[in-house]
C-alpha cells in the first residue's frame, strides 16, 4: 500500500514539474501585458508616436505605421497600462486592444516525439536543429540540386549553413539570394525560407521553372542563437537581437539589421546595447551573422541579382532607401515596378497584397540588410519582405499551410522576372 503512494506521488510529481516547465508557465511576462493597435489619422499624432518609439519606457513598440489604416502596434506592461490609456484618450486616439497578449502565445516545445514519429513538417516552426536536419537530409537526398556550403558558426556556435539550388551550377545563371530570421521572433519568415527549399526541390513543375536559367542561395536562419532563444520560453518569445555579449556593458544582443556597414547607425538606431529592440552594436559588422551575410553578398558580386530578407509582420515589401526618407535610388521605380508584381502575384493566388515603397518611407533606419546589399555590394534588386499582417509575431503555426503557398507565388513572380531581365537568351519566356 505504502509502495503504491509512493508511486502515485512520484507520478503526480512528474506531471506537476512537466506542466511547469511545459505549457503551465504561468510568470510568463507577457501574459499580463496589453497590446494596443492604434490608428492615428492626424500629424500630431504621428508626432506622438514618434516620441514613443525614442522614450526609453519598458513600452514595447511592435510596428510603426505608415499613414491611415495601418496600425502603430504597442506592448504595454499591466503597471502603464492606465497611464498608457490616459494618454491615449488626450492625444484622441482610434485604438483597439487586446488584453493578456502572452497568453495567445504557442508554446514552443512540441514533444519530440511526435516529429521523429510523423517526420518534419514543412507547416510547423522547428527547433534549429531540425531545421538543420532538414537541410542537411535534403541535400543528402539530392545532390544534384542542392549544395551546401558552411559559412560559419554563429555567436554560440551553431553551424550556418548556405543552400545552394541550382540545375546547373557551371552555368554562371543569375542568382537570387533569399535570407531570413535575421529577427528572433520573426518566426514565419524562416518557414518561408524552408518552403522554398521545399518547393523548389520537391515540386517538378518549380524546377522546371523557377529553377530554369536561375540559381537560389537560401540561408533560413540569420540568427540561430536569437532564434532559440525565442523558443526557450514565452516570455523570451519577442526577442529579436542577435545574443552576443556586449564588450560595453552587462547587456546582450544586436539588432543585426541594424548592424551592416552603409550608412551605419545614422537614423532609426540605439546606442544602448540594453536597449531589447534596435541597438546598432558598437561597430558595423560586430555580429558573426551579418559578416556571413556580407561575405556571400561580396563574395558573388556579379551573379546575385535579388536579395530579399525576410521579416515579419506587415506585409510590406519595401526596397532602398531605407536609412532615410527622403532620397531614393536614381532606379527605383524598377525597384517599385517588380515589388508591385510580386504582390499582384500573391493578390492573385488568393493572398494579401503588399505595401509597396522605400523602407526609409515606411520609417527610415540605418544599417539595414537590404540598403547594403544595394548600395554596397551593388545587388540590382534589393527587397525587405514583412510577412503576413494581423498576427503580429505570434502567427498561428496552424496558418502556415494556406499562406506559404499563397507567398510563394511572389518569388515565382521574382523568378521570372529576373530570368527575364538576366538569363542568358535560351532561357528567357517570350511573349506571343
Ligand atoms: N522591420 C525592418 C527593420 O526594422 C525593416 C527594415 C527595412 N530596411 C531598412 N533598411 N530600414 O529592420
Ligand atoms: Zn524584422
Amino acid at each position: 500500500m505504502a509502495d503504491k503512494i509512493t508511486s502515485l506521488f512520484f507520478v503526480f510529481g512528474i506531471i506537476g514539474l512537466w506542466t511547469q516547465a511545459g505549457c503551465g508557465e504561468s510568470n510568463n511576462k507577457y501574459d499580463n501585458y496589453t497590446l494596443f493597435r492604434i490608428y492615428p489619422i492626424e500629424e500630431s499624432q504621428f508626432e506622438f508616436i514618434k516620441l514613443l518609439q525614442s522614450s526609453n519606457d519598458d513600452i514595447e513598440v511592435l510596428k510603426k505605421s505608415r499613414g491611415y489604416n495601418d496600425s502603430t502596434d504597442v506592448l504595454v506592461p499591466p503597471n502603464r497600462l492606465q497611464s498608457f490609456k490616459d494618454l491615449a484618450e488626450k492625444n484622441h486616439f482610434n485604438y483597439d486592444l487586446k488584453n493578456q497578449y502572452g497568453r495567445s502565445f504557442e508554446s514552443p516545445e512540441r514533444a519530440p516525439r511526435r516529429r521523429v514519429l510523423r517526420g518534419f513538417s514543412i507547416y510547423e516552426y522547428h527547433s534549429f536543429a531540425a531545421i538543420q536536419e532538414f537541410i542537411d537530409t535534403m541535400a543528402s537526398k539530392h545532390p544534384e540540386l542542392i549544395k551546401l556550403q558552411t559559412l560559419g558558426s554563429s555567436y554560440q556556435g551553431r553551424k550556418m549553413k548556405l543552400v545552394k539550388i541550382s540545375q546547373n551550377p557551371q552555368a554562371g545563371n543569375p542568382v537570387i539570394f533569399v535570407d531570413a530570421g535575421i529577427h528572433a521572433r520573426e518566426w514565419v519568415a524562416p518557414s518561408m525560407a524552408l518552403y522554398l527549399i521545399h518547393r523548389l526541390v520537391m515540386d517538378p513543375e518549380a524546377r522546371k521553372r523557377e529553377l530554369r536559367g536561375v540559381d537560389w542561395y537560401i540561408l533560413p536562419v540569420v540568427n540561430p542563437d536569437g532564434y532559440e532563444f525565442s523558443r526557450t520560453s514565452k516570455a523570451n518569445r519577442m526577442w529579436r537581437k542577435t545574443r552576443s555579449k556586449s564588450p560595453i556593458s552587462n547587456c546582450y544582443g544586436v539588432d543585426g539589421n541594424r548592424n551592416y556597414g552603409f550608412h551605419w547607425a545614422v537614423s532609426g538606431v540605439s546606442n544602448n546595447p540594453c536597449d531589447m529592440e534596435t541597438y546598432a552594436g558598437h561597430k558595423p559588422f560586430s555580429e558573426l551573422e551579418t559578416q556571413m551575410v556580407r561575405d556571400v553578398m561580396l563574395s558573388n558580386p556579379k551573379r546575385i541579382k535579388l536579395y530579399v530578407s525576410l521579416h515579419a509582420y506587415g506585409q510590406y515589401l519595401v526596397y532602398p532607401w531605407g536609412y532615410t526618407a527622403s532620397i531614393l535610388p536614381q532606379k527605383w521605380r524598377k525597384l517599385d515596378e517588380l515589388a508591385r508584381k510580386v504582390s499582384q502575384a500573391v493578390q492573385n493566388a488568393g493572398g494579401q497584397p503588399f505595401k509597396v515603397m522605400s523602407a526609409g518611407q515606411w520609417y527610415p533606419a540605418a544599417g539595414g540588410s537590404d540598403d547594403f546589399a544595394f548600395g554596397a555590394a551593388h545587388i540590382p534588386y534589393s527587397y525587405t519582405m514583412e510577412l503576413t499582417d494581423g498576427f503580429e509575431f505570434v502567427f498561428p503555426e496552424n496558418r502556415l499551410r494556406n499562406t506559404l503557398p499563397e507567398l510563394y507565388e511572389g518569388f515565382r513572380a521574382f523568378a521570372s522576372e529576373i530570368r527575364n531581365e538576366f538569363s542568358n537568351k535560351r532561357f528567357r519566356d517570350h511573349n506571343v
